[in-house]
């Protein structure tokens, strides 16, 4: 199983539907809608639509059912990054392999699209009619989840701080969504409670390591592989696994991280071999 053509499948069922859902705005301000576009579709990974949808067909053999869920995820993906860009927080210029929402449409309005996408996603949630994947969502998306985790993200600015710490904020402002992505797959699969607890595991530590592996590219990736710039961590002074420990302990607490996805998988046959295949391209991505 290759996880690139993984990747790349899914995001094509993604891609439509987010096409689908956004057309269904089209009476809304014109502006706005452009700069929700823009972000939407630029090209991202479509890494949590695709866990989301996996999960499911993991479990009950079509991803299908997981698909509205897919789409929201995204779209409270796409609105974390328009707003995490925007001057007052990382203050970064390109995103996706374009400049930022705020560059192109003003601060004004790119605050209003990540507000937009974020409200989108909860009425796309809702048509699963599974309140417990609506919940997932808000918790993992909100105040004990991705926000609280940017919160903790800048409150850590130039201030030293444990590697427990840091593990926490990374789980939160990045592995919620992750586990979130996972988590609700399965839920719109019917998951069993022995399949539910053993993909939240998995969800969990891929989303730690992608994070830590999100600090490691900051350092050494190539800005136009990544789509966005570099360096910005240090230029920041933010927490991070490298400027915490070191290039060589961030990238062996990566693979550690990554182990155990793998062994929270160890109860799945083959059918599992797509997240296998996605955990390895989580510690060897270059984008
Ligand atoms: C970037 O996420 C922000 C983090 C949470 C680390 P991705 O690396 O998944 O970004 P896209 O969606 O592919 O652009
Ligand atoms: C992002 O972390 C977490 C979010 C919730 C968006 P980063 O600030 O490190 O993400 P990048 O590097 O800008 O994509
Ligand atoms: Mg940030
Ligand atoms: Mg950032
Ligand atoms: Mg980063």
């Amino acid at each position: 199983m290759n996880a690139e053509a993984f990747l790349s499948g899914k995001s094509a069922g993604t891609e439509a539907a987010l096409h689908a859902l956004v057309a269904e705005w089209s009476d809304a301000p014109t502006r706005l809608v452009e700069a929700v576009s823009y972000s939407l579709f630029a090209g991202g990974k479509r890494l949590r639509p695709a866990l989301a949808l996996g999960a499911c067909e993991l479990v009950c053999g079509s991803d299908a059912p997981a698909l509205p869920a897919a789409c929201a995820l995204e779209m409270v993906h796409t609105y974390s990054l328009i707003h995490d860009d925007l001057p007052a927080m990382d203050d970064d210029d390109l995103r996706r392999g374009r400049p930022t929402s705020h560059k192109v449409f003003g601060e004004a309005t790119a605050i209003l699209a990540g507000d937009a996408l974020l409200t989108m996603a909860f009425e796309v949630a809702a048509r699963t009619g599974n309140i417990a994947i609506v919940t997932e969502l808000a918790r993992a998306a909100g105040i004990a989840g991705m926000v609280g985790g940017q919160q903790m993200d800048m409150e850590a600015e130039g201030r030293e701080i444990s590697l427990a710490e840091l593990r926490g904020i990374h789980a939160c402002k990045t592995g919620a969504l992750i586990r979130c992505a996972v988590r609700c797959g399965a839920m719109a699969g019917d998951a069993n409670n022995v399949q539910l607890d053993a993909l939240s595991a998995y969800g969990e530590h891929l989303g730690l390591a992608f994070q830590i592996v999100d600090d490691l590219l900051d350092v050494t990736g190539d800005a136009e592989k990544l789509g966005k710039a570099t360096g910005a961590d240090a230029a920041h002074v933010k927490a991070t696994y490298p400027a915490l420990l070191g290039l060589e302990e961030a990238r062996r607490l990566a693979a550690q991280t990554i182990d155990a996805a793998l062994e929270s998988l160890a109860a799945f046959g083959p059918e599992a071999d797509a997240f296998r295949a996605l955990a390895q391209f989580v510690i060897n991505r270059d984008r």
